[in-house]
């Protein structure tokens, strides 16, 4: 009895250690393809290429003519000539859905990924496979970005079916983004406004729908470096700065559009009185101030500080007061 439980206690010992060791030991990953398989939820599922796969069936032609054309579509292995990216490398393995295709108008499609019962997340990792941020800079701050937290997903954007064109083009950019972000359009609608609806620039022009190192998904390290790439003459640095205003455009803009010409927040002098008061000063006060006058400049003040977004000039003080003579 004691030699029994002895060796059961030894070789429930070596079980653990056969056990560590297969901690241990190296894993290969397992294939991705193995996966779509297993979302598929048959592990018979195989991959059949595209000629099989659009061979016993007519209805994709033009999504077959506009893949073959597409950067996808073109995309062949160098060693074995065959494409890289074929219709099952997004839709997943297709043999079930060609199985019985005799007398049928259809294939067995929900035997294919169902894209639209997938989490975004996971629709997204169907292009992640290949577009890593490694392969595709473009999508380096991805992981983090709103719209991968928001549940968007790479096909809210890129409708792949549409056309060869896989990228969205810079025509349709706004209204795509409109889609969902309705209160934009209202403001690019105001008075004053950059001009996208005239086609002249988009929105990645400021934002990059991949996300970004600053808030609102802008494109560069600061926003003041979003709006002097194009509006170069207020980079700075100058002698007399406002303040540390300029770091950010936004304090006087509205950068979308605006009831106030040129993109102010608020007319002027309002746009200035929230942090100055009106004054009765300059080339004119002495004279005024002798007849008695008691009120102050409440006009458009970059009338005479015209220089507002900073200046190596002095003024007359030999202070920067943006006056620019
Ligand atoms: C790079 C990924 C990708 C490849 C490659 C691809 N598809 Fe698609 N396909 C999608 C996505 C994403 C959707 C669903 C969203 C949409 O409508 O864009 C879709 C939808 C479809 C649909 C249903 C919606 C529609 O537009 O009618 C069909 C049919 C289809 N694909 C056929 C094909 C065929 C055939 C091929 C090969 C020639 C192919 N796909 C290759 C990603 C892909
Ligand atoms: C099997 C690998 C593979 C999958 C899956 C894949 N792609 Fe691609 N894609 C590529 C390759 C390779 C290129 C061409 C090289 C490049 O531009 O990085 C490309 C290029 C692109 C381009 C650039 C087009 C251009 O004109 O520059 C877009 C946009 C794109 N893919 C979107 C997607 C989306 C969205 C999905 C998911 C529905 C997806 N891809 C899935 C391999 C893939
Ligand atoms: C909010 C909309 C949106 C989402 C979500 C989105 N994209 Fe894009 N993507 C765009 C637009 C717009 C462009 C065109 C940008 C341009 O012309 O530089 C683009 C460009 C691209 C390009 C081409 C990049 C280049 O440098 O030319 C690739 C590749 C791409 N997207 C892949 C993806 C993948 C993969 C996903 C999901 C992980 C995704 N996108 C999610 C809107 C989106
Ligand atoms: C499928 C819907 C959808 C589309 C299409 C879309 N977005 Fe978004 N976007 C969202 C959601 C959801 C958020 C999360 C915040 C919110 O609810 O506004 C968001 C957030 C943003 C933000 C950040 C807002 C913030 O408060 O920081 C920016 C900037 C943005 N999107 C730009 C774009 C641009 C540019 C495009 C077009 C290339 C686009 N979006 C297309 C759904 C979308
Ligand atoms: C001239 C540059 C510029 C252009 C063009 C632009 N944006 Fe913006 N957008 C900004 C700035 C700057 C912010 C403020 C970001 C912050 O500070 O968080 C912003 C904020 C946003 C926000 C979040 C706050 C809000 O106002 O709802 C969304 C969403 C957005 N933009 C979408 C868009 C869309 C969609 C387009 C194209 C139709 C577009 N933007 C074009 C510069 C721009
Ligand atoms: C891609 C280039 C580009 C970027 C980036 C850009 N702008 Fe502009 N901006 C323009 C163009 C083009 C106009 C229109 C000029 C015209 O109509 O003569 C303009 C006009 C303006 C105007 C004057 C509007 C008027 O009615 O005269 C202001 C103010 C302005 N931008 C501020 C900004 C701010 C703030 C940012 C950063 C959030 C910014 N811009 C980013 C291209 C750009
Ligand atoms: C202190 C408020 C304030 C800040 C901050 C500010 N602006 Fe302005 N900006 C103005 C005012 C006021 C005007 C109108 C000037 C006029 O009417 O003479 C203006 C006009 C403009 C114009 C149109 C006139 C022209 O030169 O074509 C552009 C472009 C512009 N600003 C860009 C910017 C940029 C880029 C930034 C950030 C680096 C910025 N502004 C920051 C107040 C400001
Ligand atoms: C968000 C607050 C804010 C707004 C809006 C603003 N300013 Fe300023 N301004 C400042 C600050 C802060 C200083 C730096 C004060 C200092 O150094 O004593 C400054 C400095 C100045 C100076 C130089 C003062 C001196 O002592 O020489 C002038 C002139 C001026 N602003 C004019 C304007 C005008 C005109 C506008 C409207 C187009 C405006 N400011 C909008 C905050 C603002
Ligand atoms: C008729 C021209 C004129 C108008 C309009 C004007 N200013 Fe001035 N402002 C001056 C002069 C001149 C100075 C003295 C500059 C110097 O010599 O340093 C000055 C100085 C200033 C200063 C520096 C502080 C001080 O009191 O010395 C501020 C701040 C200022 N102005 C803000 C404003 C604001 C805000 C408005 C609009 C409500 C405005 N200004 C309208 C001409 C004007």
């Amino acid at each position: 009895m004691r030699n029994l439980v002895l060796l059961l206690l030894l070789s429930s010992l070596a079980c653990a250690c056969t056990d560590l060791q297969f901690l241990r030991s190296d894993h290969p990953l397992m294939p991705v393809r193995e996966y779509e398989r297993m979302i598929v939820g048959r592990l018979d599922a195989d991959y059949v290429g595209n000629d099989n796969c659009l061979g016993k069936c007519h209805k994709h032609e033009k999504i077959f003519r506009d893949f073959q054309l597409s950067v996808h579509g073109e995309q062949i292995a160098v060693e074995t000539g065959l494409p890289l990216v074929n219709c099952e490398s997004c839709h997943g393995p297709g043999s079930l859905a060609i199985a019985n295709l005799e007398g049928k108008e259809k294939c067995d499609f929900e035997t294919l990924l169902q894209f639209d019962k997938l989490p975004s997340q996971a629709q997204s990792l169907i292009c992640l496979k290949c577009h890593s941020a490694a392969s595709t800079p473009a999508l380096h701050n991805w992981a983090g970005s709103i719209h991968a937290n928001s549940e968007v997903s790479c096909f809210d954007c890129h409708k792949l079916h549409q056309g060869p064109q896989q990228k969205a083009s810079r025509k349709e950019i706004d209204a795509l983004c409109y889609g969902c972000h309705q209160d934009v359009r209202m403001a690019f609608l105001q008075f004053s406004h950059h001009p996208v609806p005239e086609n002249k620039m988009a929105c990645i022009d400021c934002h990059d729908p991949h996300g970004g190192s600053q808030s609102g998904s802008l494109l560069g390290a600061t926003q003041k470096e979003v709006c002097t790439r194009c509006h170069m003459q207020y980079q700075g640095p100058f002698v007399f700065e406002h303040a540390d205003l300029t770091e950010n455009c936004g304090n006087c803009h509205s950068p979308h559009g605006s009831p106030n010409n040129p993109l102010l927040n608020s007319s002027q002098p309002f746009l200035c009185l929230q942090c100055h008061s009106g004054h009765l000063d300059g080339f004119f006060a002495p004279a005024l101030a002798d007849q008695n006058f008691k009120g102050a400049f409440y006009s458009r003040c970059t009338d005479c500080h015209s220089s507002i977004h900073g200046t190596d000039v002095p003024s007359a003080k030999g202070r920067g007061s943006f006056i620019s003579r």
